[in-house]
């Protein structure tokens, strides 16, 4: 077994054990790719306070994210195709979490069906759900999240169209991939990657193939989100949606205290400041410089969560400090399913946790529920004085 001492050694085993169509796809951002290296960059750019002296004994990362207790603030993010990146990838990933303590959330883009996953895991997950045209696909949905007793849904605002991802257009990304020369030789070379696909059934899209009507090619993202996504979305279609689901509710990737009202308004039990880990509007600002705002805004009213560039436990640390109540890693779960499976998900979610709470000591703080932003050193203007 290797030695994994953090998320990097994690994704480059990752980059060595996935086809390149799948490595890519979790690997970039939308077009200049500005906002996906700084969402990561700018958690750089806040320091943390050292303090000596202080009893440190007694940590506990436990804390609750909507409700629901969790063995530190760091729930698994709805990705797409998980299950493209490891066979029964999402089964593996739901596992690891629920040993662990923490959320999963299975993106409605996944591999495994809602009642793969929740025939093959003990502890209920959330269920993540893009805004679609298709009411009956969208009621369903939820039915079947509740039917599978999920424990909540999180419905994805920022993606009314896709953002380009020029790797994924070269790649001709599809699930399962599509038999190229190129992509051919390139997975010939992933052995463990094959043999494991080669096991399972799993390689469509399981919450769409066989439940959503009309939609002609679903093996391919950009076909299947330009047929089906609602460019014409609005917050009363939300509230629509609110309707549909009577268990709590978060909303996914708002980057403006505007659009943070409204999801108070629209009886949201959480947000999620996100920008998509950079995969939507490229030249967004990262999620962690929009979070201050956003807490002003609605701090008080509402759980205010955030994902998009986490990679460490002092990541977690510091967006909890300014004021989160909980955070996402998307790609930092994701390299340890590609490198090692579940294990490797388990990995991950160790590494995090010890950075975390060694960090949070070293800060002289024991209680990660507690925390203020009096441990942080934040450059001045970090948060913008936008024109
Ligand atoms: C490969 C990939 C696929 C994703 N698919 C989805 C999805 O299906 N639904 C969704 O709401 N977000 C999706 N996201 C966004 C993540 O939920 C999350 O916001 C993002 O990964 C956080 O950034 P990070 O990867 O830097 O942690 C995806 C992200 C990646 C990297």
């Amino acid at each position: 077994m290797p030695v994994i001492t953090n998320i990097d050694d994690l994704k480059k085993i990752y980059a060595r054990r996935a086809p390149k169509m799948f490595y890519d796809y979790a690997e970039s951002g939308s077009w200049s790719e500005q906002t996906f290296r700084e969402n990561t960059s700018d958690f750089d750019q806040i320091y943390l306070r050292q303090r000596v002296a202080l009893d440190m004994t007694g940590r506990t990362t436990a804390t609750k994210m909507i409700g629901q207790d969790v063995s530190m603030p760091v729930g698994l993010a709805p990705v797409g195709l998980t299950g493209m990146q490891c066979a029964d990838g999402e089964i593996k990933a739901a596992r690891a979490a629920e040993k662990f303590g923490v959320p999963f959330t299975l993106s409605t883009m996944s591999i495994c069906s809602i009642e793969d996953v929740a025939e093959n895991t003990t502890k209920p997950f959330w269920m993540q759900v893009y805004t679609l045209k298709d009411d009956d696909f969208m009621q369903r949905l939820f039915d079947r999240a509740k039917d599978a007793k999920c424990s909540a849904a999180m419905i994805t605002v920022d993606l009314q169209l896709l953002g380009q991802r020029h790797k994924d257009l070269k790649n001709g990304l599809s699930a399962p991939p599509k038999l190229t020369v190129k992509s051919v030789a390139n997975m010939m070379t992933k052995v463990q990657w094959g043999l494991g696909m080669l096991g399972t059934r799993r390689r469509f899209f399981g919450n769409i193939v066989g439940h959503a009507k009309g939609v002609s090619d679903p093996s391919s993202l950009s076909t299947w989100t330009s047929e089906a996504f609602d460019q014409a979305l609005n917050w009363d279609r939300i509230r629509e949606f609110r309707k549909m689901w009577d268990g709590p509710l978060i909303i996914k990737g708002i980057m403006d205290p505007r659009d943070a009202r409204e999801a108070l308004n629209v009886g949201a039990d959480a947000i999620i400041v996100s920008n998509h880990g950079g995969r939507q509007l490229d030249g967004a600002i990262s999620a962690i410089r929009a979070l201050p705002a956003i807490m002003d805004a609605v701090g008080d009213k509402i759980e205010v969560h955030l994902d998009s560039g986490i990679r460490s436990g002092q990541d977690v640390l510091k967006a909890m400090a300014m004021g989160a109540s909980g955070t996402y890693i998307g790609r930092a779960f994701v390299y340890g399913l590609g490198a090692m499976g579940e294990e490797g998900v388990t990995r991950a979610l160790e590494c995090i946790h010890k950075e975390l709470d060694s960090s949070m000591g070293l800060c002289g703080r024991t209680d990660v529920g507690k925390l203020d932003r009096d441990i942080l050193m934040i450059p001045n203007g970090f948060a913008g004085d936008w024109e």
